[in-house]
Protein backbone atom coordinates (compact mmCIF):
# COMPACT_ATOMS: atom_id res chain seq x y z
CA UNK A 1 0.00 0.00 0.00
CA UNK A 2 2.80 2.39 0.67
CA UNK A 3 3.85 2.06 -2.46
CA UNK A 4 0.82 4.67 -3.69
CA UNK A 5 3.29 7.22 -1.92
CA UNK A 6 4.88 7.33 -5.32
CA UNK A 7 1.61 9.14 -6.96
CA UNK A 8 0.54 6.20 -9.76
CA UNK A 9 -2.92 6.26 -10.41
CA UNK A 10 -5.46 3.52 -10.00
CA UNK A 11 -4.88 0.30 -10.77
CA UNK A 12 -1.88 0.04 -10.23
CA UNK A 13 -1.00 -3.23 -11.06
CA UNK A 14 -2.16 -3.00 -14.54
CA UNK A 15 -0.04 -0.24 -16.08
CA UNK A 16 1.43 -0.17 -18.88
CA UNK A 17 0.69 -3.96 -19.15
CA UNK A 18 0.92 -4.91 -22.67
CA UNK A 19 -1.81 -7.06 -24.54
CA UNK A 20 -2.42 -9.83 -26.84
CA UNK A 21 -5.53 -10.74 -27.52
CA UNK A 22 -5.72 -12.49 -30.81
CA UNK A 23 -3.29 -15.61 -31.70
CA UNK A 24 -0.99 -13.88 -33.98
CA UNK A 25 -0.94 -15.83 -37.49
CA UNK A 26 1.76 -13.81 -39.83
CA UNK A 27 -0.71 -15.04 -42.60
CA UNK A 28 -3.64 -13.65 -41.74
CA UNK A 29 -2.21 -10.71 -40.41
CA UNK A 30 0.38 -8.44 -42.97
CA UNK A 31 1.26 -5.92 -40.02
CA UNK A 32 0.88 -5.81 -36.31
CA UNK A 33 0.64 -3.60 -33.21
CA UNK A 34 1.33 -3.34 -30.13
CA UNK A 35 -0.32 -1.27 -27.52
CA UNK A 36 0.17 -0.27 -23.79
CA UNK A 37 -1.89 1.32 -21.76
CA UNK A 38 -1.88 3.67 -18.78
CA UNK A 39 -4.22 5.79 -16.34
CA UNK A 40 -7.49 5.19 -15.37
CA UNK A 41 -9.72 2.33 -16.07
CA UNK A 42 -11.62 3.75 -18.92
CA UNK A 43 -8.33 4.58 -20.82
CA UNK A 44 -7.56 0.24 -20.60
CA UNK A 45 -11.45 -0.30 -21.71
CA UNK A 46 -10.21 2.55 -24.47
CA UNK A 47 -7.54 0.47 -25.68
CA UNK A 48 -10.13 -2.28 -26.08
CA UNK A 49 -12.18 -0.15 -28.69
CA UNK A 50 -8.59 0.76 -30.71
CA UNK A 51 -7.81 -3.15 -30.10
CA UNK A 52 -11.00 -3.44 -32.41
CA UNK A 53 -10.79 -1.07 -34.51
CA UNK A 54 -6.73 -1.95 -35.79
CA UNK A 55 -8.17 -5.73 -35.99
CA UNK A 56 -11.15 -4.50 -38.49
CA UNK A 57 -8.73 -2.57 -40.53
CA UNK A 58 -6.43 -5.82 -40.56
CA UNK A 59 -3.77 -5.19 -38.21
CA UNK A 60 -2.91 -8.11 -35.71
CA UNK A 61 -1.58 -7.12 -32.36
CA UNK A 62 1.46 -8.66 -30.49
CA UNK A 63 2.65 -8.21 -27.19
CA UNK A 64 6.20 -8.34 -28.12
CA UNK A 65 6.89 -4.92 -28.95
CA UNK A 66 9.74 -6.19 -30.43
CA UNK A 67 7.61 -7.58 -33.10
CA UNK A 68 5.33 -4.79 -33.98
CA UNK A 69 5.00 -2.80 -37.18
CA UNK A 70 3.08 -0.42 -35.00
CA UNK A 71 3.72 0.94 -31.17
CA UNK A 72 0.62 2.74 -29.51
CA UNK A 73 0.97 4.00 -26.13
CA UNK A 74 -2.54 5.10 -24.57
CA UNK A 75 -1.26 7.82 -22.27
CA UNK A 76 -2.37 9.37 -19.13
CA UNK A 77 -2.19 13.45 -17.76
CA UNK A 78 -3.50 12.93 -14.09
CA UNK A 79 -0.57 13.89 -12.44
CA UNK A 80 3.27 15.12 -13.74
CA UNK A 81 4.27 11.40 -12.72
CA UNK A 82 1.99 9.80 -15.32
CA UNK A 83 3.28 12.21 -18.15
CA UNK A 84 6.80 11.41 -17.05
CA UNK A 85 6.44 7.91 -17.24
CA UNK A 86 5.18 8.23 -20.76
CA UNK A 87 8.19 10.21 -21.67
CA UNK A 88 10.42 7.40 -20.44
CA UNK A 89 9.00 4.72 -22.20
CA UNK A 90 8.72 6.95 -25.43
CA UNK A 91 12.33 7.09 -25.13
CA UNK A 92 12.64 2.90 -25.11
CA UNK A 93 10.87 3.25 -28.18
CA UNK A 94 12.46 5.43 -30.14
CA UNK A 95 16.08 3.04 -29.46
CA UNK A 96 13.87 0.63 -30.93
CA UNK A 97 12.59 2.71 -33.75
CA UNK A 98 16.04 3.58 -34.69
CA UNK A 99 17.09 -0.16 -35.00
CA UNK A 100 13.74 -0.98 -37.41
CA UNK A 101 12.89 0.74 -40.14
CA UNK A 102 9.55 1.70 -40.84
CA UNK A 103 8.32 0.77 -37.34
CA UNK A 104 5.57 3.86 -36.31
CA UNK A 105 4.87 5.09 -32.96
CA UNK A 106 1.47 6.63 -32.23
CA UNK A 107 0.26 8.69 -28.82
CA UNK A 108 -2.50 7.86 -27.86
CA UNK A 109 -5.30 9.22 -25.02
CA UNK A 110 -5.17 12.11 -22.83
CA UNK A 111 -2.17 12.98 -23.09
CA UNK A 112 -2.00 13.36 -26.79
CA UNK A 113 -5.12 15.49 -26.08
CA UNK A 114 -3.49 17.81 -23.31
CA UNK A 115 -0.43 18.44 -26.38
CA UNK A 116 -1.46 18.05 -29.45
CA UNK A 117 0.60 18.48 -32.44
CA UNK A 118 3.13 19.95 -29.65
CA UNK A 119 3.84 16.42 -29.07
CA UNK A 120 5.60 16.00 -32.50
CA UNK A 121 7.64 19.07 -32.05
CA UNK A 122 9.15 17.54 -28.63
CA UNK A 123 9.48 13.57 -29.47
CA UNK A 124 10.06 13.69 -32.45
CA UNK A 125 10.38 10.24 -33.50
CA UNK A 126 6.43 10.13 -32.38
CA UNK A 127 4.39 9.83 -35.59
CA UNK A 128 0.71 9.88 -34.98
CA UNK A 129 -0.71 11.95 -32.00
CA UNK A 130 -4.72 10.37 -32.00
CA UNK A 131 -6.79 11.78 -28.96
CA UNK A 132 -9.67 9.75 -27.23
CA UNK A 133 -12.64 11.09 -29.76
CA UNK A 134 -10.41 10.08 -32.62
CA UNK A 135 -9.65 6.27 -32.93
CA UNK A 136 -12.32 5.73 -35.77
CA UNK A 137 -9.97 7.24 -37.75
CA UNK A 138 -7.09 5.45 -36.70
CA UNK A 139 -6.60 3.56 -40.12
CA UNK A 140 -6.53 6.59 -41.87
CA UNK A 141 -4.22 7.94 -39.26
CA UNK A 142 -1.66 5.25 -39.94
CA UNK A 143 -1.60 5.27 -43.86
CA UNK A 144 -0.63 8.76 -43.41
CA UNK A 145 2.25 8.08 -41.22
CA UNK A 146 2.88 4.98 -43.32
CA UNK A 147 3.38 7.63 -46.30
CA UNK A 148 5.86 9.52 -44.20
CA UNK A 149 3.70 12.66 -43.27
CA UNK A 150 2.95 13.52 -39.18
CA UNK A 151 -0.50 12.37 -38.51
CA UNK A 152 -2.88 14.43 -36.10
CA UNK A 153 -6.20 14.29 -34.72
CA UNK A 154 -7.35 15.24 -31.60
CA UNK A 155 -11.10 16.64 -32.53
CA UNK A 156 -12.77 16.34 -29.28
CA UNK A 157 -16.95 15.33 -30.02
CA UNK A 158 -19.55 16.07 -28.52
CA UNK A 159 -21.39 12.18 -29.81
CA UNK A 160 -18.67 9.84 -29.64
CA UNK A 161 -19.49 6.70 -27.60
CA UNK A 162 -18.15 4.27 -29.64
CA UNK A 163 -21.45 2.37 -29.05
CA UNK A 164 -21.27 0.43 -31.88
CA UNK A 165 -17.82 -0.98 -31.25
CA UNK A 166 -17.60 -4.30 -30.08
CA UNK A 167 -14.13 -4.18 -27.36
CA UNK A 168 -11.64 -6.58 -28.29
CA UNK A 169 -11.20 -7.90 -24.49
CA UNK A 170 -7.43 -8.04 -24.10
CA UNK A 171 -5.54 -10.21 -21.99
CA UNK A 172 -8.96 -10.85 -20.27
CA UNK A 173 -9.60 -13.18 -17.35
CA UNK A 174 -12.91 -14.13 -18.99
CA UNK A 175 -14.36 -13.23 -16.11
CA UNK A 176 -14.37 -9.89 -15.31
CA UNK A 177 -15.03 -6.97 -18.14
CA UNK A 178 -15.31 -3.14 -18.07
CA UNK A 179 -18.11 -1.83 -20.38
CA UNK A 180 -18.05 2.17 -20.74
CA UNK A 181 -21.57 3.91 -20.30
CA UNK A 182 -20.38 7.50 -20.97
CA UNK A 183 -17.43 9.70 -21.63
CA UNK A 184 -15.74 12.84 -20.88
CA UNK A 185 -16.90 14.80 -17.68
CA UNK A 186 -18.91 18.18 -17.38
CA UNK A 187 -17.62 18.57 -13.70
CA UNK A 188 -15.07 21.40 -13.55
CA UNK A 189 -13.02 19.95 -10.26
CA UNK A 190 -10.12 22.67 -9.82
CA UNK A 191 -7.32 20.38 -10.17
CA UNK A 192 -8.43 17.98 -12.93
CA UNK A 193 -7.59 18.05 -16.41
CA UNK A 194 -9.76 15.37 -17.29
CA UNK A 195 -12.77 17.94 -18.88
CA UNK A 196 -9.88 18.96 -21.00
CA UNK A 197 -8.49 15.85 -21.97
CA UNK A 198 -12.25 14.07 -22.44
CA UNK A 199 -14.44 16.78 -23.26
CA UNK A 200 -18.00 17.03 -22.86
CA UNK A 201 -19.67 14.46 -21.20
CA UNK A 202 -22.06 12.53 -23.35
CA UNK A 203 -23.84 8.82 -22.19
CA UNK A 204 -24.01 6.07 -24.71
CA UNK A 205 -26.91 4.15 -26.24
CA UNK A 206 -28.74 2.13 -23.56
CA UNK A 207 -29.32 -0.51 -25.29
CA UNK A 208 -26.43 -0.97 -26.92
CA UNK A 209 -24.54 -0.88 -23.28
CA UNK A 210 -27.44 -3.95 -22.17
CA UNK A 211 -26.41 -5.81 -25.33
CA UNK A 212 -22.24 -5.33 -24.51
CA UNK A 213 -23.09 -7.00 -21.48
CA UNK A 214 -25.20 -9.61 -22.04
CA UNK A 215 -22.74 -10.34 -24.82
CA UNK A 216 -20.18 -10.78 -21.93
CA UNK A 217 -22.82 -12.91 -19.90
CA UNK A 218 -23.09 -15.32 -23.01
CA UNK A 219 -19.40 -15.64 -23.54
CA UNK A 220 -19.14 -16.60 -19.76
CA UNK A 221 -17.99 -13.61 -18.12
CA UNK A 222 -19.67 -13.21 -14.63
CA UNK A 223 -18.57 -9.47 -13.14
CA UNK A 224 -19.27 -6.08 -15.19
CA UNK A 225 -18.13 -2.49 -14.28
CA UNK A 226 -19.76 0.19 -15.91
CA UNK A 227 -17.18 2.90 -16.29
CA UNK A 228 -17.63 6.15 -16.55
CA UNK A 229 -15.86 9.44 -14.80
CA UNK A 230 -19.41 10.08 -13.09
CA UNK A 231 -21.58 7.76 -13.38
CA UNK A 232 -24.29 8.79 -11.70
CA UNK A 233 -25.10 11.31 -14.31
CA UNK A 234 -25.65 9.19 -17.13
CA UNK A 235 -28.93 10.00 -18.43
CA UNK A 236 -29.72 8.85 -22.24
CA UNK A 237 -33.20 9.78 -24.65
CA UNK A 238 -33.09 7.23 -28.19
CA UNK A 239 -32.89 9.82 -30.66
CA UNK A 240 -35.88 8.87 -32.20
CA UNK A 241 -37.30 9.04 -29.13
CA UNK A 242 -36.39 12.71 -28.93
CA UNK A 243 -37.59 13.62 -32.13
CA UNK A 244 -41.21 12.18 -31.98
CA UNK A 245 -41.66 13.80 -28.09
CA UNK A 246 -41.85 10.25 -26.31
CA UNK A 247 -38.60 11.07 -24.49
CA UNK A 248 -38.28 8.40 -22.09
CA UNK A 249 -35.13 9.33 -20.44
CA UNK A 250 -32.94 6.46 -18.55
CA UNK A 251 -30.91 7.33 -15.50
CA UNK A 252 -28.17 5.93 -14.02
CA UNK A 253 -30.47 3.55 -11.40
CA UNK A 254 -32.49 2.13 -14.68
CA UNK A 255 -29.51 1.49 -16.54
CA UNK A 256 -27.91 -0.23 -13.55
CA UNK A 257 -31.40 -2.06 -13.17
CA UNK A 258 -31.43 -3.49 -17.05
CA UNK A 259 -27.85 -4.82 -16.88
CA UNK A 260 -28.57 -6.72 -13.46
CA UNK A 261 -31.77 -7.97 -15.37
CA UNK A 262 -29.88 -9.95 -18.02
CA UNK A 263 -28.82 -12.76 -15.14
CA UNK A 264 -28.75 -12.94 -11.59
CA UNK A 265 -25.70 -15.03 -11.97
CA UNK A 266 -24.14 -11.30 -13.57
CA UNK A 267 -22.19 -8.97 -11.16
CA UNK A 268 -22.38 -5.10 -12.21
CA UNK A 269 -20.23 -2.69 -10.86
CA UNK A 270 -20.07 0.50 -11.31
CA UNK A 271 -17.24 3.45 -10.76
CA UNK A 272 -16.80 6.39 -10.21
CA UNK A 273 -19.73 7.99 -8.43
CA UNK A 274 -19.77 11.67 -7.46
CA UNK A 275 -20.91 11.71 -3.79
CA UNK A 276 -22.75 15.18 -5.45
CA UNK A 277 -24.99 12.93 -7.67
CA UNK A 278 -25.38 9.65 -6.07
CA UNK A 279 -29.06 9.41 -5.43
CA UNK A 280 -31.05 7.08 -3.43
CA UNK A 281 -32.67 5.72 -6.56
CA UNK A 282 -29.69 4.10 -7.47
CA UNK A 283 -28.84 2.76 -3.34
CA UNK A 284 -32.39 1.68 -3.14
CA UNK A 285 -31.53 -0.19 -6.94
CA UNK A 286 -28.91 -1.61 -5.09
CA UNK A 287 -30.79 -2.80 -1.95
CA UNK A 288 -33.01 -4.36 -4.35
CA UNK A 289 -30.56 -6.83 -7.11
CA UNK A 290 -28.54 -9.49 -5.14
CA UNK A 291 -26.01 -9.42 -8.06
CA UNK A 292 -25.28 -5.46 -8.05
CA UNK A 293 -22.01 -5.47 -5.73
CA UNK A 294 -21.98 -3.88 -2.87
CA UNK A 295 -19.17 -1.57 -3.29
CA UNK A 296 -19.43 2.05 -4.01
CA UNK A 297 -16.10 4.43 -5.07
CA UNK A 298 -17.15 7.69 -3.75
CA UNK A 299 -14.05 10.08 -3.73
CA UNK A 300 -13.50 12.27 -1.20
CA UNK A 301 -10.87 14.57 -2.20
CA UNK A 302 -10.16 16.55 0.57
CA UNK A 303 -12.13 16.70 4.67
CA UNK A 304 -12.05 20.22 4.41
CA UNK A 305 -15.18 22.48 3.30
CA UNK A 306 -13.04 25.09 2.66
CA UNK A 307 -10.51 23.25 0.66
CA UNK A 308 -13.45 21.33 -1.31
CA UNK A 309 -14.99 24.74 -2.14
CA UNK A 310 -11.65 25.66 -3.77
CA UNK A 311 -11.21 22.19 -5.73
CA UNK A 312 -15.22 23.24 -6.87
CA UNK A 313 -16.27 19.55 -5.82
CA UNK A 314 -19.86 21.83 -4.37
CA UNK A 315 -20.22 19.29 -1.48
CA UNK A 316 -19.04 20.32 2.19
CA UNK A 317 -17.39 17.52 4.52
CA UNK A 318 -20.79 17.30 6.37
CA UNK A 319 -22.74 16.41 2.90
CA UNK A 320 -19.96 13.99 2.53
CA UNK A 321 -20.29 12.80 5.69
CA UNK A 322 -24.37 12.50 5.56
CA UNK A 323 -23.89 10.47 2.37
CA UNK A 324 -21.85 8.09 3.80
CA UNK A 325 -24.26 7.83 6.59
CA UNK A 326 -26.94 7.07 3.76
CA UNK A 327 -25.02 4.45 2.13
CA UNK A 328 -24.64 2.42 5.41
CA UNK A 329 -28.47 2.84 6.13
CA UNK A 330 -29.66 1.51 2.89
CA UNK A 331 -26.70 -0.88 2.32
CA UNK A 332 -25.49 -2.21 5.84
CA UNK A 333 -22.28 -3.76 5.11
CA UNK A 334 -21.66 -1.92 2.07
CA UNK A 335 -18.12 -1.36 0.79
CA UNK A 336 -17.02 2.28 0.79
CA UNK A 337 -13.32 3.68 -0.95
CA UNK A 338 -11.83 7.12 -2.09
CA UNK A 339 -9.84 9.26 -3.58
CA UNK A 340 -7.71 11.51 -1.49
CA UNK A 341 -5.60 14.42 -2.64
CA UNK A 342 -2.82 15.86 0.22
CA UNK A 343 -1.62 19.23 -0.20
CA UNK A 344 -4.22 21.41 -2.29
CA UNK A 345 -3.31 25.02 -2.49
CA UNK A 346 -3.83 26.75 0.72
CA UNK A 347 -4.29 23.70 2.63
CA UNK A 348 -3.61 23.94 6.55
CA UNK A 349 -2.97 21.65 9.40
CA UNK A 350 -6.43 22.15 10.04
CA UNK A 351 -7.82 21.21 6.62
CA UNK A 352 -5.85 18.12 6.63
CA UNK A 353 -6.83 17.01 9.85
CA UNK A 354 -10.35 17.90 8.59
CA UNK A 355 -9.19 15.31 5.92
CA UNK A 356 -8.44 12.42 8.65
CA UNK A 357 -11.58 12.99 10.54
CA UNK A 358 -13.26 12.24 8.03
CA UNK A 359 -11.61 8.99 6.44
CA UNK A 360 -12.21 7.77 10.04
CA UNK A 361 -15.78 8.68 10.15
CA UNK A 362 -16.59 6.97 6.23
CA UNK A 363 -14.54 4.17 7.57
CA UNK A 364 -13.10 3.43 4.20
CA UNK A 365 -11.82 -0.35 3.04
CA UNK A 366 -9.44 1.33 1.09
CA UNK A 367 -8.13 4.83 -0.39
CA UNK A 368 -6.18 5.81 -3.66
CA UNK A 369 -4.17 8.30 -2.04
CA UNK A 370 -2.18 11.24 -4.16
CA UNK A 371 -0.15 14.24 -3.52
CA UNK A 372 -1.76 17.37 -5.35
CA UNK A 373 0.52 18.09 -8.72
CA UNK A 374 -0.52 20.97 -10.26
CA UNK A 375 -1.91 20.66 -14.25
CA UNK A 376 -1.44 23.34 -16.57
CA UNK A 377 -4.16 24.65 -17.57
CA UNK A 378 -6.73 23.88 -14.95
CA UNK A 379 -8.87 26.21 -12.70
CA UNK A 380 -6.59 25.60 -10.18
CA UNK A 381 -3.66 26.54 -11.95
CA UNK A 382 -4.65 29.75 -13.18
CA UNK A 383 -6.11 30.78 -9.75
CA UNK A 384 -4.20 29.71 -7.06
CA UNK A 385 -0.95 28.84 -6.28
CA UNK A 386 0.76 25.53 -5.38
CA UNK A 387 2.02 26.83 -2.40
CA UNK A 388 2.23 23.46 0.08
CA UNK A 389 5.91 22.72 0.19
CA UNK A 390 6.86 19.37 -0.92
CA UNK A 391 8.33 17.94 2.27
CA UNK A 392 5.03 19.08 3.57
CA UNK A 393 2.35 17.54 0.76
CA UNK A 394 4.67 14.11 1.41
CA UNK A 395 4.68 14.16 5.15
CA UNK A 396 0.53 14.55 5.38
CA UNK A 397 0.50 11.66 2.61
CA UNK A 398 2.08 9.54 4.97
CA UNK A 399 -0.05 10.26 7.44
CA UNK A 400 -3.19 9.47 4.98
CA UNK A 401 -1.59 6.22 3.89
CA UNK A 402 -1.21 5.18 7.28
CA UNK A 403 -4.46 6.03 8.83
CA UNK A 404 -5.97 4.44 5.75
CA UNK A 405 -3.95 1.23 5.84
CA UNK A 406 -5.35 0.71 9.78
CA UNK A 407 -8.40 1.04 8.06
CA UNK A 408 -7.83 -1.56 5.91
CA UNK A 409 -6.54 -3.80 8.74
CA UNK A 410 -9.16 -3.48 10.86
CA UNK A 411 -12.04 -4.02 8.09
CA UNK A 412 -10.19 -7.06 7.03
CA UNK A 413 -10.32 -8.02 10.46
CA UNK A 414 -13.95 -7.46 11.17
CA UNK A 415 -14.93 -10.36 7.98
CA UNK A 416 -13.14 -12.70 9.74
CA UNK A 417 -15.28 -15.41 11.06
CA UNK A 418 -18.03 -13.78 8.21
CA UNK A 419 -18.71 -15.77 4.84
CA UNK A 420 -18.93 -14.55 1.67
CA UNK A 421 -19.90 -15.01 -1.91
CA UNK A 422 -17.14 -15.32 -3.72
CA UNK A 423 -16.69 -15.01 -7.58
CA UNK A 424 -13.45 -17.00 -9.05
CA UNK A 425 -11.52 -15.32 -11.19
CA UNK A 426 -8.47 -17.28 -11.40
CA UNK A 427 -5.18 -18.59 -9.65
CA UNK A 428 -3.93 -17.00 -6.41
CA UNK A 429 -0.97 -14.53 -7.54
CA UNK A 430 1.01 -16.35 -4.98
CA UNK A 431 0.30 -20.34 -5.35
CA UNK A 432 -1.54 -22.59 -8.06
CA UNK A 433 -3.22 -24.49 -5.63
CA UNK A 434 -5.11 -21.37 -3.99
CA UNK A 435 -7.90 -19.98 -6.20
CA UNK A 436 -8.79 -15.68 -6.29
CA UNK A 437 -11.87 -13.92 -6.33
CA UNK A 438 -13.52 -11.53 -4.73
CA UNK A 439 -16.04 -10.47 -2.76
CA UNK A 440 -19.48 -8.84 -3.54
CA UNK A 441 -17.39 -5.71 -1.52
CA UNK A 442 -14.59 -6.07 -4.07
CA UNK A 443 -12.13 -7.65 -1.64
CA UNK A 444 -9.96 -9.92 -2.69
CA UNK A 445 -10.32 -13.30 -1.29
CA UNK A 446 -7.97 -16.27 -1.53
CA UNK A 447 -8.69 -19.75 -0.58
CA UNK A 448 -7.49 -23.26 -1.53
CA UNK A 449 -8.98 -25.52 -4.12
CA UNK A 450 -8.52 -28.46 -2.54
CA UNK A 451 -12.46 -30.08 -2.23
CA UNK A 452 -13.56 -27.10 -3.94
CA UNK A 453 -15.76 -28.08 -7.14
CA UNK A 454 -16.24 -24.72 -8.38
CA UNK A 455 -13.81 -23.19 -11.13
CA UNK A 456 -12.97 -19.88 -12.48
CA UNK A 457 -16.19 -18.42 -13.09
CA UNK A 458 -18.24 -19.64 -10.56
CA UNK A 459 -19.58 -19.04 -7.09
CA UNK A 460 -18.50 -20.01 -4.02
CA UNK A 461 -19.10 -20.02 -0.45
CA UNK A 462 -15.98 -19.07 1.63
CA UNK A 463 -15.91 -18.55 5.14
CA UNK A 464 -12.78 -15.97 6.57
CA UNK A 465 -10.45 -17.41 8.63
CA UNK A 466 -7.54 -14.67 8.43
CA UNK A 467 -6.25 -11.44 6.66
CA UNK A 468 -3.60 -9.29 5.61
CA UNK A 469 -4.27 -5.11 4.83
CA UNK A 470 -4.97 -5.86 1.49
CA UNK A 471 -6.40 -9.74 1.18
CA UNK A 472 -8.59 -12.28 2.82
CA UNK A 473 -7.93 -15.59 3.38
CA UNK A 474 -10.64 -18.19 3.74
CA UNK A 475 -11.89 -21.56 3.20
CA UNK A 476 -14.57 -22.84 1.03
CA UNK A 477 -17.10 -23.81 2.87
CA UNK A 478 -19.53 -24.88 0.00
CA UNK A 479 -18.70 -25.66 -3.58
N1 LIG B 1 -13.84 11.09 -12.15
C1 LIG B 1 -13.26 10.58 -11.00
C2 LIG B 1 -11.78 10.74 -10.87
C3 LIG B 1 -10.88 10.68 -12.01
S1 LIG B 1 -9.22 11.01 -11.68
C4 LIG B 1 -13.85 11.31 -9.84
O1 LIG B 1 -14.37 12.39 -9.97
O2 LIG B 1 -13.72 10.80 -8.78
C5 LIG B 1 -8.82 9.93 -10.34
C6 LIG B 1 -8.32 10.63 -9.13
O3 LIG B 1 -7.08 11.26 -9.39
C7 LIG B 1 -9.19 11.74 -8.60
O4 LIG B 1 -10.26 11.28 -7.85
C8 LIG B 1 -8.22 12.53 -7.75
O5 LIG B 1 -8.15 12.05 -6.44
C9 LIG B 1 -6.88 12.28 -8.44
N2 LIG B 1 -6.41 13.49 -9.12
C10 LIG B 1 -6.99 14.14 -10.14
N3 LIG B 1 -6.27 15.23 -10.48
C11 LIG B 1 -5.21 15.29 -9.64
C12 LIG B 1 -4.12 16.19 -9.47
N4 LIG B 1 -4.00 17.26 -10.23
N5 LIG B 1 -3.20 15.91 -8.52
C13 LIG B 1 -3.34 14.82 -7.73
N6 LIG B 1 -4.35 13.94 -7.84
C14 LIG B 1 -5.29 14.16 -8.78
FE1 LIG C 1 -12.00 15.24 -12.83
FE2 LIG C 1 -13.90 16.05 -11.20
FE3 LIG C 1 -14.56 15.12 -13.59
FE4 LIG C 1 -13.65 13.47 -11.75
S1 LIG C 1 -15.57 14.63 -11.63
S2 LIG C 1 -13.01 13.55 -13.86
S3 LIG C 1 -12.17 14.70 -10.66
S4 LIG C 1 -13.42 16.99 -13.15
FE1 LIG D 1 -5.63 9.72 -16.89
FE2 LIG D 1 -7.18 10.47 -18.83
FE3 LIG D 1 -7.99 8.61 -17.18
S1 LIG D 1 -5.94 11.79 -17.60
S2 LIG D 1 -6.97 9.15 -15.28
S3 LIG D 1 -6.28 8.46 -18.55
S4 LIG D 1 -9.25 10.11 -18.17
Amino acid sequence: MLDLVTGKVQDESRQGEAYAPFALDPNTYKKHFYIESYGCQMNFADSEIVASILNNAGFGATRNVEEADLIFINTCSIREKAEQTVRKRLTEFRKLKEQKKGMLVGVLGCMAERLKSKFLEEEKLVDMVVGPDAYRTLPGLVEEAESGQKAVNVLLSREETYADIAPVRLDSNGVTAFVSIMRGCNNMCSFCVVPFTRGRERSRDAESIVQECADLFARGYRDVTLLGQNVDSYYYVAPDQEASGTAAPITFGALLEKVALISPLLRVRFSTSHPKDITDEVLHTMARYENICKYIHLPLQSGSSRILQLMNRTYTREWYMAKVDRIREILPGCGISSDIIAGFCTETEEDHQHTLEVMAHSNYDLSYMFIYSERPGTLAQRRYADDVPDEVKKRRLVEIVELQNRLSLESNQRDIGQTFTILIEGDSKRSPDDWMGRSSQNKVVVFPKANVTAQKGEYVTVQITGCTQATLLGVAVEA
